[in-house]
């Protein structure tokens, strides 16, 4: 018994696709941005997140410090194999990067770190949450509708460029980087 133990954690540590009981959902913390940002940069269709300078080490660090307690991680062992991003400005709420890892897709984990999240935006004393999603990912969107959330046909959303250099390393390429990252 101990052995097939012992060999089940070997597998977890060598072979991604090894499932090692029921993950565990965890807040996260900047601790967790090397394993969050080889998730973010494994997944193929990583246009999809939108990643750009402001997903750094420094950005993802201010953004959890500013907003603690909102954002979760899923851990299969040592291995992440999902995350969200969540905060909010005091009236609205924001999910971004929604992610699961491509082998553990369809099993429920994308629903669970959303409803965790908007949990804690609910006890934060949030009414409402937006989630970032580029039109042209009709998966994420798919998950998203099912989700129960709507598409605001009657809103757009327009950035601006504040004029600061980000001055720190993305996690992806520049070459990568999605129309200045939502
Ligand atoms: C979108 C994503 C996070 C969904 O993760 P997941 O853990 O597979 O999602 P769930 O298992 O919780 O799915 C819940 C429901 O959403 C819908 N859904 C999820 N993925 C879907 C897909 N690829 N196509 C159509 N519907 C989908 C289904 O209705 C699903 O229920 P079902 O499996 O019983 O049919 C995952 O596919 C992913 O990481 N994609 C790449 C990154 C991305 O696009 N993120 C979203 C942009 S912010």
């Amino acid at each position: 018994m101990q052995a097939q133990a012992a060999a089940t954690a070997e597998d977890a540590v060598t072979s991604p696709s090894a499932p090692v009981g029921d993950p565990e959902l965890r807040e996260h913390s900047a601790a967790d941005y090397p394993a969050l940002s080889a998730l973010w940069a494994d997944d193929a269709d990583g246009a999809a997140l939108g990643l750009s300078a402001a997903d750094s080490l420094a950005g993802i660090s201010q953004f959890f410090a500013r907003n603690p307690g909102l954002s979760f991680a899923l851990w299969e062992g040592p291995q992440l194999i999902g995350s969200v991003l969540a905060g909010h400005d005091g009236r609205r709420g924001y999910l971004y990067h929604l992610v699961v890892r491509a082998d553990r897709r369809r099993h429920g984990y994308a629903t669970l770190l959303v409803e965790r999240a908007m949990s804690a935006l609910a006890a934060a004393g949030i009414q409402k949450t937006h989630a970032m999603v580029y039109a042209a990912n009709e998966q994420g969107l798919e998950f998203w509708r099912r989700s129960g959330f709507v598409t605001r046909v009657e809103l757009v959303v327009l950035s601006r460029e504040t004029g600061i250099s980000s001055g720190s390393t993305s996690p992806v390429p520049e070459a990568r980087h999605v129309a200045g990252g939502a």
